[in-house]
């Protein structure tokens, strides 16, 4: 039985954990997977709810780390981490995106000699100021095996030198859990709770450091959403990093007070996927968003200078706009008077994508099994033409 230790943490793992946790399960008498958790993310909303409406088990291990300093977060993960791959001896750990978990992961793994496979390898913002691409590169020089999502993360690894062999386009992950709960988020009753109408809102969320931990950038972006808000309703669910340096300051009135913009907590994923299938417009720095919202055909704004995903404006809907006012504004009054989004889909986000990681790691570990049992005969037939010559 092949012991798989699934590590995931923070909220964007968890969609991509989902899909392979049920396929490998599909095989009880090859693998076992088993999912850790290092608690990075800890809310119910962050968290637990996507355990909760995907339907995946308590994780079998909980490492409760929570918040901290990058090097405070990732040395705990590391050492927990260690901690349970010393006792649970796994085959090869798997782990999942560009967050400090992914990273953290990885490293505890390799200095063990545990093989690690890395899902979403290869995307680059070639930005190394964003914590996410440092955990990417580190990730990926780690990996044994190397799961992308699209042709560029595959270019980008090839020219950093990675071999080839370790290389598989397999599509992407988070588009498996998409298509799969798509029905269900259909059924969502949120834009009737929000007395929002269908094509008549804009979805914004805005997580990343460089927007909202700088005041002068969350200037911008408060004014970027009262001139959104002037023209339709805003829906703003709220990443805690973003709550707190809101909070912290007395300054964002102009978004806490708006009557026309709506702020919530983190939601869940039905009610999220259902807010963006039935947006005029999605605005986001989320790399997760922009790629949910180019397989849904729905129109992107990203809020940065960069994306480690150029795949979804090239063949998608993303288009990058920083956080430029009057391009966001003119953006939106194109959308409004029905301008149209690309309908173009990258190759392979077709929801088969857990598929066919299990099914390359199936070969990989029956080729192991093979090569391991060709040694074994290999040494034994040594040993007895040695005896033979001893005698
Ligand atoms: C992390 C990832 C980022 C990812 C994002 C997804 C890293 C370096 N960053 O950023 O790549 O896009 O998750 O959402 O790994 N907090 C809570 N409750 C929680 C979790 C966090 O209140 O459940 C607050 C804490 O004050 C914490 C802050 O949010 O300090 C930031 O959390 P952290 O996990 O460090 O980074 P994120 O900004 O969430
Ligand atoms: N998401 C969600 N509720 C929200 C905001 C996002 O369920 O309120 C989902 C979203 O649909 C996507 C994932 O969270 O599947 C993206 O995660 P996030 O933006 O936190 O991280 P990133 O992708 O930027 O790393």
């Amino acid at each position: 039985m092949i012991k798989l230790l699934l590590i995931a943490g923070a909220r964007p793992n968890f969609m991509k954990l989902a899909p392979l946790y049920f396929e490998l399960r599909k095989y009880p008498s090859i693998f076992n997977p088993l999912v850790v958790h290092t608690g990075q993310h800890y809310d119910y909303t962050m968290s637990r709810v996507f355990f909760d409406q995907f339907g995946l088990p308590q994780p079998d291990f909980f490492l409760e780390v929570g918040s901290g300093s990058h090097a405070h977060q990732t040395g705990n993960i590391m050492i927990k981490a260690e901690e349970i791959m010393l006792s649970e001896k796994p085959d090869m750990i798997i782990v999942f995106g560009d967050v400090n978990s992914t990273m953290a992961a990885s490293l505890a793994a390799s200095k063990l000699c545990i093989p690690v496979a890395h899902v979403e390898a290869g995307l680059r913002a070639f930005d190394r100021t964003m914590p996410e691409e440092v955990n990417r590169v580190v990730s990926d020089v780690l990996a044994e095996m190397l799961f992308s999502s699209c042709d560029d993360a595959n270019l980008n690894l090839i020219k950093e030198g990675v071999d080839v062999d370790r290389i598989f386009l397999v599509g992407n992950i988070m588009i498996d859990t998409l298509k799969h709960f798509l029905p269900q988020a259909e059924k969502s009753k949120i834009l009737d709770k929000l007395e929002l109408e269908d094509k008549r809102y804009i979805l914004v969320t805005l997580h990343r450091p460089s927007n909202v931990d700088n005041p002068e950038n969350l200037q911008k972006i408060a004014e970027i959403l009262t001139a959104a808000s002037e023209r339709c309703p805003v829906i703003f669910p709220i990443h805690p990093r973003t709550r707190k340096n809101l909070d912290s300051n007395g300054k964002y009135s102009a978004i806490l007070n708006n009557r026309n913009i709506i702020l919530t907590d983190p939601l869940g994923y039905f009610d999220f996927i259902k807010l963006q299938k039935n947006a005029l417009l999605v605005m986001t720095d989320s790399g997760g968003v922009q790629e949910e919202t180019t397989f849904l055909g729905v129109p992107c704004l990203t809020l940065r200078e960069n994306t480690e995903r150029p795949v979804t404006i090239t063949d998608g809907t993303n288009k990058l706009v920083n956080l430029d006012l009057k391009k966001i504004t003119s953006q939106i009054d194109y959308y409004m008077s029905d301008g149209l989004p690309s309908k173009k889909r990258p190759m392979f986000w077709d929801g088969q994508t857990a598929e066919r990681i299990v099914r390359i790691l199936r070969e990989h570990f029956a080729n192991k099994a093979k090569q391991e049992d060709q040694a074994q005969r290999l040494t034994s037939t040594d040993k007895i033409v040695l005896k033979d010559a001893v005698k």
